[in-house]
C-alpha cells in the first residue's frame, strides 16, 4: 500500500473538521490551519494529521514516501467547478477584435462567439477533441487543479453535445483528477433554429437531457440565461427537465444583464449560479437562505474587461462564495486557478484566506465533491499541494503570475514532483 508522510509543513491549510460541507460569510476568513504540521496519506486518502509536537512517529516504514516540507505550506488541491475545457480551437481573432474595440456581444452578433466554436467542434472527431483537452488538463493538474467540472455547449446538436460529454467522460476515465460533467445544450441558439426557438428548447428538453441522463453522461444541466441568449422562462424549462432526469442545475446568470435569473434558479434549487458580474440588490438578497452557491469567475472579468462580481457584498450576506476559472476559448482562455486566486484578491477584494476557502471547500461544494475534496480532512482524497518556500500564505495571491507550487498530489500520487528530501 502506497503511503505518503509530509512532515514539518510550515502550516497545513484548510484543516476543516469532518462534515463541514461549505463555509459562508465571515467564516470564510477563518481558514483553519495547523502550524508546523504533519500529514499521513495511505491508500489514496488522508488518514491522519496534526502538529509536529504531537507526531506519534512511524513504526512501519514499508512503501513510505517521506517529504520534509520545512518552510512550505500544504493545501487542499484547487477545485474548478466551472469550465468549458473541451473545445475545438482557440479564438485569438476575437481577442484582437476586442482590443480594437468590439464587445463580446458585438462579436457574437456577427456570428463569432459560441456559434463560431460550435461550427468548428461539430466537424472534429472525438479522438481529436480528447487529445487536445487532455493536454490542457495535464497542464492544469501541474498548476494545482485536482477536480474539474466540464461543460458541453459547443455542439448544439444532439450528436455533438453527446460527443462533447463522451470526451469529458473519457477524460474522467483516463486522467487522475476528479471530473464532473454538465450538459450545456442551451448555450446559444444554433442557426438552424433561428426561426424556431421553441423547437430547439424541445430538442434540449425532450431529447438531449433524456439521452445524456440515460447514458450517464452528465451530472448537471446548465443554461446561458442572458439577454440575446436564453430567457428566464427557457432556463426554467431546462431546469425542470433536468430535475425530472435527476440532473440539478448549475447556470450562467447575470454576466451582462440582470433579468431575474437568480431568483428563478434559487427557486429551482440550482446547485450554483455562476458569473454574477451584474448584480442588483434584489439579486444578492435572493441568494440569502438558499443552498445555491454563488460562483465567481474573475479571470473572465479580467479578459473581457467587464465588472468583477461583488464578492464582498455576497460574503456580507453570509453566503458561501466559490471561485472557478470558466476556462473556454471565448471569454477566458486560461484555466490557471492560481491566477484566479490573485484576481479574486486584487480585483474582487477577497482576503487571501477567503479566496482559498472559495477555491477549495466551497468550490468542491459547487461541483458536489465536498465529501471527497476541498479540505485537509481525514477520510478525504489525498489531493493536495505543497508550495515552494514562501514567506506567508498571503504571498500566494500577492506575487501574482509566478508559480509557487512545488508538488501536486492527486489521490496520493504525484502529478508534479518537487524535491523529495528523504
Ligand atoms: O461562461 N457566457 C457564456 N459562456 C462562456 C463563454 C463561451 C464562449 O465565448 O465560447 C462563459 O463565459
Ligand atoms: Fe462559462
Amino acid at each position: 500500500m502506497a503511503r505518503l508522510l509530509i512532515k514539518n509543513a510550515k502550516a497545513l491549510v484548510g484543516t476543516f473538521p469532518e462534515g463541514v460541507a461549505r463555509v459562508g460569510g465571515s467564516s470564510m476568513a477563518a481558514l483553519p490551519m495547523i502550524e508546523d504540521g504533519w500529514l499521513l496519506a495511505e491508500n489514496r486518502r488522508i488518514t491522519a494529521l496534526g502538529p509536529m509536537s504531537l507526531f506519534p512517529g512511524i513504526s512501519d516504514w514499508s512503501d513510505l514516501t517521506v517529504i520534509d516540507a520545512t518552510g512550505r505550506y500544504v493545501l487542499p488541491g484547487w477545485c474548478d467547478p466551472h469550465t468549458h475545457t473541451v473545445f475545438a480551437a482557440p479564438r485569438e481573432e476575437e481577442f484582437v477584435d476586442r482590443i480594437r474595440g468590439l464587445s463580446y456581444q458585438e462579436i457574437a452578433a456577427r456570428g463569432g462567439g459560441i456559434l463560431n466554436s460550435a461550427m468548428k467542434l461539430r466537424g472534429m472527431s472525438e479522438d481529436d477533441l480528447f487529445a487536445q483537452a487532455k493536454v490542457r488538463l495535464e497542464e492544469l493538474m501541474r498548476l494545482g487543479t485536482v477536480a474539474v467540472e466540464i461543460k458541453s455547449g459547443y455542439g448544439l446538436t444532439l450528436e455533438s453535445e453527446l460527443k462533447m460529454l463522451r470526451v469529458a467522460g473519457r477524460l474522467k476515465a483516463e486522467l487522475p483528477l476528479q471530473v464532473k460533467t454538465t450538459l450545456l445544450a442551451a448555450h446559444a441558439l444554433p442557426p438552424e433554429f433561428k426561426e424556431d426557438r421553441a423547437a430547439y428548447l424541445d430538442l434540449v428538453c425532450n431529447e438531449m437531457i433524456p439521452a445524456a441522463a440515460a447514458e450517464g453522461l452528465a451530472d448537471f444541466v446548465d443554461v446561458f440565461c442572458e439577454t440575446n441568449y436564453f430567457t428566464v422562462a427557457e432556463m426554467v424549462r431546462v431546469l425542470e427537465a433536468g430535475a425530472a432526469h435527476g440532473l440539478p442545475g448549475k447556470v450562467h446568470v447575470n454576466q451582462f444583464t440582470s433579468i431575474g435569473a437568480i431568483q428563478a434558479a434559487v427557486q429551482h434549487q440550482a446547485v450554483s449560479v455562476d458569473h454574477l458580474e451584474v448584480m442588483e440588490e434584489s439579486d444578492l438578497d435572493a441568494l440569502v437562505g438558499s443552498n445555491t452557491i454563488p460562483t465567481l469567475l474573475p479571470s473572465c472579468s479580467f479578459f473581457l474587461r467587464i465588472p468583477y462580481a461583488p464578492a464582498r457584498a455576497l460574503m456580507d450576506r453570509g453566503l458561501a462564495v466559490a471561485l472557478a476559472s470558466d476556462h473556454n476559448p471565448g471569454s477566458t482562455p486560461s484555466g490557471n486557478l492560481n491566477l484566479v486566486l490573485s484576481l479574486a484578491c486584487i480585483q474582487a477584494r477577497m482576503r487571501p484566506e477567503e479566496a482559498i476557502t472559495a477555491l477549495t471547500l466551497n468550490a468542491a461544494a459547487a461541483m458536489r465533491v465536498e465529501n471527497e475534496l476541498g479540505s485537509l480532512t481525514v477520510g478525504k482524497r489525498a489531493s493536495l499541494l505543497i508550495t515552494r518556500e514562501i514567506p506567508s500564505l498571503a504571498y500566494l495571491p500577492y506575487a501574482f503570475g509566478a508559480d509557487h507550487l512545488d508538488t501536486v498530489f492527486i489521490d496520493g500520487k504525484p502529478v508534479r514532483s518537487g524535491k523529495v528530501l528523504c
